[in-house]
């Protein structure tokens, strides 16, 4: 049985290990080739570390029955002015091995939870409009709320917004799909 829990500073190298091996597997042909050589574990960490000294309550991760984690988020205030939504889902990632197991939905649902804790009920996330995981956010109740394009390693990239406008009603409904307690 995995568990989600706030991350620890302990994490960050694990943490940094996850973001890479992901976005290696994830982003091959989306962003140029070498965005994802030029990443390094090490770097990574050292900024995952900084990360967890200013705010470890926005960061999440799984730990499965072993005790290794297997995946994490983070999440906070939403960064665009003229979109409604209190929250952003800024990261989630779950290792490769891992996903396909009910991992991305704890996660996503324990984020939610952290977010309804600091009083915000909306939520908002992007991803890229290449990446299958959209799909997943889709089956998670995730509206497409907004389009931009950004540039990653100096290319432009198409990404969709998708949001959720009740955060306490999506986690009633996915936990209960999920046979899960409500996540903290
Ligand atoms: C996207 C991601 C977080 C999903 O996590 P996961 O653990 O693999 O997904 P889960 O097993 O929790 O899936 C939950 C549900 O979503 C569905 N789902 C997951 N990924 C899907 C996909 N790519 N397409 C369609 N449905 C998908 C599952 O079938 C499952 O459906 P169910 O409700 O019928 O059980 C994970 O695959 C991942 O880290 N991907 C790579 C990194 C990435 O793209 N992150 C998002 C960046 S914005």
């Amino acid at each position: 049985m995995s568990k989600a829990r706030q991350a620890r500073a302990a994490d960050a190298r694990e943490i940094g290990r996850i973001e890479v091996d992901t976005w290696r597997e994830t982003y091959a042909g989306m962003v140029p080739d070498r965005v994802l050589i030029g990443m390094s574990v090490n770097r990574q960490a050292a900024l995952w570390t900084h990360e967890l000294r200013r705010g470890a309550g926005d960061v999440r991760v799984i730990e499965d029955r072993r005790g290794n984690l297997v995946g994490f988020g983070q999440c906070g205030a939403q960064r665009n002015g003229s979109l409604p939504y209190h929250g952003e889902i800024y990261t989630l990632y779950v290792s490769p091995d891992a996903q396909g197991r009910g991992i991305g939905r704890q996660l996503l649902l324990s984020l939610f939870g952290r977010l309804i804790e600091r009083g915000w009920t909306s939520a908002l996330v992007w991803v890229v409009e290449a990446n299958p995981s959209r799909f997943f956010y889709e089956r998670m109740g995730g509206k497409l709320a907004a389009r931009r394009t950004v540039p990653v390693g100096g290319q432009p990239v198409d990404t969709l917004g998708y949001a959720w406008e009740d955060l306490p009603a999506v986690i009633a409904r996915l936990a209960s799909r999920a046979g899960h307690k409500t996540p903290r």
